[in-house]
Formats: structure tokens, C-alpha cells, sequence
């Protein structure tokens, strides 16, 4: 079976489980364990950023950074189809207080003059006051989309200048930075806090980063805490961290490319694709405009030996990641549009 329904689905190579094997461990809670502190040393450069804190998942730090950056009673801004907004179980007000409102996007992006125009600030009883701006880059449910840096660079002055913190969930951060060849501290470090996802392309069995200033960083330790997220000997996990760092980033343009060929070869054999939305190692199939039912898709995809996965109503995605190589792609680039074919056909 071709696993394409998410760069999550990436099992650690043996080459990662040996580095693994090898990690000197200590208490990761007393910051006592050595390659741990590797990590968070690296991502902090990585991210452009004074600190970082390793934890177990992205949705973690997501609710990290809300959590220290928000404040009880206060709004969240967030686009519509973010993670933050419809796979985390409405966190935000749960664990934080904050009332969320989602506001459409531009493939995934909020414009400044968005910002600008619907943040609330302080100065009335009734409003909630915008205390904190979230994005995501590259954008999940959007397609992979990868923000330009002019924007991003626009959108945190103007919140600054607002008095709105900001958080970027660069849960796929790396796949934006080889797409669009900026470095990852010069999009990171633009922020408040950033978090990136060790367990997505990068291959990781689990782990993740958040970042920030020291300040920040001390009330996400407390948070990490508090959330449950302080561990033991981490570093047998946070050896695979290192070794992503050092092994599986540049390999993403191989994954972008190859989801380029699939979206190219799947648009040529008359599969609606928008080649358009395809910026990383997401390709997105409108199997609605065929006047299919996407879970119906899935099963005749599926049965022909490829496994995809529902981003929205009636809109599939196939994601390419270090397990899938050159004859998954073209196992699949014959299966998907005999299967939808077949369907459209019947
Ligand atoms: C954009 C984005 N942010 C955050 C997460 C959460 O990651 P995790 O599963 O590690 O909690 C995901 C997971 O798919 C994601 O796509």
C-alpha cells in the first residue's frame, strides 16, 4: 500500500534508530539530559529565536504559546482553517481563556490591512481586546501553501505596532523554508513564538519545538509542566530531532518535486488538480468537480493500493514524505485517475 494521506505517516530509518540508540540521556525535567539540550540549543538558532523547549507535540506548543502569549478574556485571530482552529479540540479557550475568531485567508494568509482592520483593541467594556495573532506556515488544510516573507514581515510589524502578540505554527516550517529558499530563522524569528514539528517531514517518531525569547521560554517550561509535557530521558527521542536536523531537511525539495508529479501527471490525465496551490509536498483533488463523493474516492483509491486523505468536504490530498519514493509516486500516478475514472464512468 502507497501511504500519501500524511507526511505524519514517516517511520524512523534505521539510520535515525541508531542515533537513537546511541543518545546519552539524562532528566530531561532537571534539564539534566545532554541531548535534549542539544536540540533546544539548535532549534533556537534554527528558529531565530533566544530559546527553545523540546516537547512531545506541536499541539503542545501551540497551546503553549497561546497560553503565555494570550491573556484570559482576550481574542485569538487565527485564519478559518487553521490547525489552531478546527484540530485543536478549542483549546485556545479551554486551556487559555481566549475567544477565537477564524477570518477567511488568501491560500492560508492574513493580510495586515486584515489585521489592521479587525483586531480589536482596548478602550471600550464589551469587546474582547485582540491580544494575540496566529499563523501557519506552510498551511495545512490550504494545500501546503507557503506565506512570501514581504507578508509575514507586514502582518508582525502591524501587530506590533497593535500591541498584539504573535505566533507562528510552523508545525511544516522547514518544507516553507526549501520552497521558498528563505532560511527558517529569518521566517521564525519574525514572531513572538514559533513552534516547528520534528514528526511531520522530518521523520521523527515524535517531538517538537517551541520558541521565543528567554522570558517566554521560562513560562513555557512552566506550561510544558503543567500540560503534562515534562519527560525523563527525552534525549532517546531528541536524538531523532538531531538527526533530522542534520539529515532530512534538505531531502524536502525531493518530496515537493515529487508532489509536483503527481499533480502534473494526475492534471494531465484530466484529475482536478489546481497546480496552482501546489508549493510543497501537498496536491489537493477537488473529486467534488468530478461529481464524486470523497469518501467514495478514498475506498476506490484504496483499492487500487493507495492510501489518501479528506482535507475538507469534498476535497482529498495526497502528501509526499521520505517513505514515499520515485515508484510510489508512480504507482500512484496510474491508480488515482483509474480509480476516479472508473467511478466517473459508472
Ligand atoms: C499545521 C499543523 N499544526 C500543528 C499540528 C499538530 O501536530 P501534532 O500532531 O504533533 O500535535 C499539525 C498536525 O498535523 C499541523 O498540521
Amino acid at each position: 500500500m502507497v501511504d500519501l494521506r500524511s507526511d505524519t505517516q514517516t517511520k524512523p530509518s534505521q539510520a535515525m534508530r541508531q542515533a537513537m540508540a546511541r543518545a546519552e540521556v539524562g532528566d530531561e525535567q532537571e534539564r539534566e539530559d545532554p541531548t535534549v539540550l542539544e536540540l533546544e540549543r539548535r532549534g533556537a538558532e534554527l528558529l531565530g529565536q533566544e530559546e527553545a523547549v523540546y516537547l512531545p507535540t506541536a499541539t503542545m506548543g501551540n497551546q503553549i504559546a497561546l497560553a503565555i502569549l494570550g491573556e484570559r478574556g482576550t481574542e485569538l485571530l487565527v485564519e478559518e482553517r487553521a490547525h489552531i482552529m478546527v484540530s485543536e479540540l478549542g483549546g485556545a479557550a479551554m486551556h487559555s481563556g481566549l475567544q477565537t475568531r477564524g477570518l477567511p485567508g488568501y491560500r492560508g494568509r492574513l493580510s495586515a490591512a486584515q489585521l489592521r482592520a479587525t483586531a480589536w483593541s482596548e478602550g471600550d467594556f464589551w469587546s474582547p481586546r485582540t491580544s494575540v495573532v496566529a499563523v501557519e506556515n506552510s498551511h495545512n488544510t490550504a494545500g501546503g501553501t507557503v506565506w512570501p516573507l514581504e507578508e509575514l514581515r507586514e502582518l508582525t510589524a502591524t501587530a506590533r505596532e497593535l500591541g498584539v502578540r504573535t505566533h507562528l505554527d510552523g508545525a511544516r516550517l522547514m518544507n516553507a523554508a526549501v520552497a521558498s529558499g528563505v532560511h527558517a530563522s529569518e521566517i521564525a524569528g519574525l514572531f513572538d513564538t514559533a513552534t516547528l514539528c520534528l514528526s511531520k517531514g522530518l521523520g521523527c517518531p515524535l517531538g517538537a519545538l517551541i520558541a521565543g525569547s528567554h522570558a517566554l521560554m521560562h513560562r513555557a517550561r512552566v506550561e510544558k509542566h503543567r500540560f503534562g509535557g515534562a519527560m525523563r530521558q527525552a534525549g532517546i527521542v531528541a536524538a531523532a530531532g538531531l538527526y533530522a536536523l542534520d539529515h532530512n531537511v534538505e531531502r524536502l525539495a525531493a518530496d515537493h518535486a515529487r508532489a509536483r508529479r503527481l499533480a502534473e501527471g494526475w492534471a494531465a490525465a484530466g484529475v482536478p488538480v489546481d497546480l496552482e496551490l501546489v508549493e510543497t509536498n501537498f496536491v489537493q483533488i477537488d473529486v467534488r468537480a468530478m461529481g464524486v463523493d470523497e469518501h467514495d474516492a478514498l475506498a476506490r483509491i484504496r483499492d487500487e493500493g493507495v492510501l489518501l486523505s479528506q482535507t475538507k468536504p469534498g476535497v482529498i490530498r495526497a502528501v509526499t514524505h521520505l517513505d514515499a519514493g520515485d515508484d510510489d509516486i508512480e504507482l500512484a500516478l496510474t491508480a488515482v485517475p483509474r480509480a476516479l475514472g472508473a467511478r466517473v464512468h459508472v
